[in-house]
């Protein structure tokens, strides 16, 4: 019976359209009349209190009408009626697993629906990911059904699924840290140090790269700078005095090792980190002598928070340099290991960043 409901629906013949969905670029006019329908009407006063985001979108799937929660999840842009449903999003949903979106809303075996993962990036604000569920809306007509359009309801995931994606790779910091000698308060500070340095270049023009989104991946990819060191023989890792020429070789493969863990994370800023914080800006660094924006923005700066650290902290070999010395250290590789930008954004934060290492600083060593 209800196979038959949905074989008379002629608008759905249209949907044809969709298979390219550049054409549907070419709107023509809005008709918003479809508003006024009874069933609308009722469906729309419900929805505009709803405290999830709901939009109502025509058979183009342009965008008739939005409730308020939609523009406080997604920002104001794109959100008006007029524009497409996917202008909001980076694109049109995946299709990885079951039904693409075109053949979803075609197809009767769906009840010509959707359900979805949309994801929304804005240089202003962290990106967004949300689950879509888009819903067929028909209204009765002289015992008529009249395909009227869709509805389309939200569901933020975005912080469930950086819980989920994060916690896998967390516990992988925690067993690489199980052989290395660093402290967690090392790692903790280099996440610190980063979060600070993209957080000023963030008001300076020459970097537009550096977004929320940019703070928010660097702090917690920076302490993953050496998870390869998971693949660092342990006698090499944790050898008293001078390294050979050759362990040094298998010392530096940490990077290459950590390239290929962190390639798995879902953001290029991963791998990046791992294979390019021993990177200097004259390209006399490892693996791949890169040299100057050859390197990553994201491990110039960890590059940099990471040595600065390494200076300050007591090892059994060495004693740690007090703030200062380490400051003029750093100053004095500008333009050889580290980028000049780089370090004049870390000499401005020096009083904040002397204050990082003191919070974070490590127990003394008992006897
Ligand atoms: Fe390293
Ligand atoms: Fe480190």
């Amino acid at each position: 019976m209800e196979e038959d409901f949905f074989a008379d629906l002629e608008p759905l013949e249209t949907l044809e359209e969709l298979e390219n969905l550049e054409e549907l670029q070419d709107y023509g006019d809005l008709d918003v009349t479809v508003l006024e329908d009874p069933f609308i009407a009722r469906l729309i006063s419900t929805l505009d209190r709803s405290s999830l985001p709901f939009l109502l979108i025509d058979t183009s799937l342009r965008i008739l009408w939005r409730n308020d929660a939609f523009p406080r999840m997604f920002g104001m842009e794109s959100c008006d009626a007029g524009n497409h449903l996917f202008d909001p999003f980076d694109g049109v949903p995946g299709s990885s697993s079951g039904p693409s979106f075109t053949e979803a809303i075609k197809s009767p075996e769906t009840g010509f629906s959707y359900r979805g993962r949309v994801q929304s990036s804005d240089p202003h604000r962290l990106t967004l990911q949300a689950n879509m569920l888009v819903s067929p809306l028909f209204s009765e007509e002289s015992g008529h059904k009249v395909h009227l359009g869709y509805s389309v309801c939200f569901d933020d995931v975005t912080e469930e699924n950086k819980n989920i994606l994060r916690g896998t790779f967390l516990s992988l910091l925690h067993a690489s840290q199980m052989k290395d000698n660093d402290t967690g308060k090392h790692i903790k500070r280099v996440g610190e140090y980063s979060r600070l340095m993209a957080k000023s270049l963030m008001e300076d023009p020459a970097f537009p790269e550096v977004t929320p989104e940019f703070i928010d991946n660097i702090t917690f990819l920076a302490p993953m700078h050496d998870v390869g060191k998971i693949g660092t023989p342990d006698d090499i890792l944790n050898k008293e005095g001078p390294l050979e020429p050759w362990e040094w070789d298998v010392m530096r493969e940490h990077t290459i090792n950590g390239a290929y863990i962190m390639a798995t994370y879902p953001h290029p800023m991963a791998k990046q980190i791992a294979l390019s914080h021993h990177e200097r800006w004259d390209g006399s660094g490892y693996p791949y002598n890169l040299s100057e924006e050859m390197i990553p923005l994201s491990a110039r700066i960890v590059a940099l928070a990471d040595v600065y650290d390494a200076l300050r902290m007591k090892r059994s070999y060495k004693e740690g340099f007090p703030h200062q010395k380490a400051m003029e250290i750093i100053q004095t590789s500008s333009e050889s290991h580290f980028d000049p930008a780089m370090v004049n954004c870390f000499v401005k934060l020096s009083g904040t960043i002397r204050e990082v290492y003191e919070l974070l600083k490590d127990e003394p060593e008992k006897d």
